[in-house]
């Protein structure tokens, strides 16, 4: 076992509580999250393609995005051949850990539903021979061959939006060569935040597997659906589309709660030391995280 494997290894465990649920209908969503819409993600992050970024810049944010290029890049080091897919990227940010850091790769694609968003990814870094960007459902790869890339990956949620995740891993499965590396960032469903507003909400939609998201909660009443998922269930999930090796990581497990958000989040000292005191508290947990990072090879 390396370093990684036995930081973020945990037991795996099966139970009944674990298995995707029934999709709840649209208009019952509505009602049970206060929602004013519910969107597709492509109209959803269409509409917050522009201002999305700046979103994101938050001291917070900026040590997350730091954890996360770390750790993808500590995965991806041996791989020898980098070919890299971006699933969900959004406006790049998988391209711009790379630009961040003296790896090298031969190709970089970045796929996304929405064409707002890769207008932003191809305004901040352009396209070219090494680096290109397809407006695309990432449950299709078919624009891909068979074992095209060694690595794919999807940041901060987005494969959570692909409601067929069947379809979605048996494309990622396809596209990556044998030994190649997946690394895949979903919603967690056990978050403590959700666990907290399902207690004390009296909601216990809050820990559904299918339920609405909205960037940041940012209080709009406007959200798209999602699939919130625990370690136990890609434990289960992932064999079955010949993946292996896998473990997990949590992130922000009580920096999304919003006191504490307030009093320790304008301080770049203290939410570093917030960010390693919970990660020594919940590293065995990573299903208490509002981020689950999983990370399998394809066997
Ligand atoms: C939370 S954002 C994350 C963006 C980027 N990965 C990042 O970390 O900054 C989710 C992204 O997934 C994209 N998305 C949602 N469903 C998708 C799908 N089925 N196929 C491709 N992209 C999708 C959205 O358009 C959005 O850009």
């Amino acid at each position: 076992m390396n370093g990684i494997q036995k930081k973020f290894s945990i037991r795996r465990k099966k139970g009944k509580k674990n298995k995707p649920g029934l999709p709840i209908p649209i208009e019952q969503q509505l009602k049970l999250f206060r929602m004013k819409a519910i969107l597709t993600p492509q109209h959803y992050y269409d509409q917050v393609a522009q201002g999305y970024d700046a979103l994101y810049t938050d001291h917070i944010s900026t040590l997350e995005n730091k954890i996360v290029c770390d750790l993808f890049l500590e995965t991806i080091t041996d791989v020898p051949k980098k070919y890299i897919l971006d699933l969900g990227c959004g406006t790049a940010l998988g391209l711009d850990f790379l630009k961040q850091s003296s790896v090298e790769f031969i190709y970089y694609a970045g796929m996304d539903i929405s064409s707002q968003m890769i207008y932003q990814a191809k305004k901040r870094f352009g396209e070219n021979q090494q680096q290109e960007f397809f407006i695309e459902d990432m449950a299709d790869l078919s624009l891909f061959k068979d074992n095209s890339f060694s690595v794919v990956t999807s940041f901060f949620g987005s494969f959570s939006h692909v409601l067929n995740y069947e379809q979605g891993l048996k494309e990622i499965q396809r596209v990556l060569k044998p030994g190649g590396k997946l690394f895949l960032m979903t919603y967690s469903r056990f978050s403590i935040k959700s666990l907290l507003k399902s207690t004390f909400g009296f909601n216990k939609h809050y820990v559904g597997f299918r339920r609405p998201y909205d960037i940041r909660n940012n209080g709009s009443g406007v959200a798209c659906e999602a699939l919130f998922y625990s370690p136990e269930l890609m434990n289960d999930i992932l064999p079955q589309f010949g993946f292996g090796d896998i473990r997990f990581k949590g992130l922000n497990y009580l920096m999304e709660l919003p006191l504490i958000k307030i009093s320790v989040g304008s301080n770049p000292t203290r939410v570093a030391s917030w960010f390693n005191m919970e990660d020594r508290i919940f590293r065995e947990h990573p299903q208490y995280a509002h981020s689950l990072i999983t990370i399998a090879t394809k066997q």
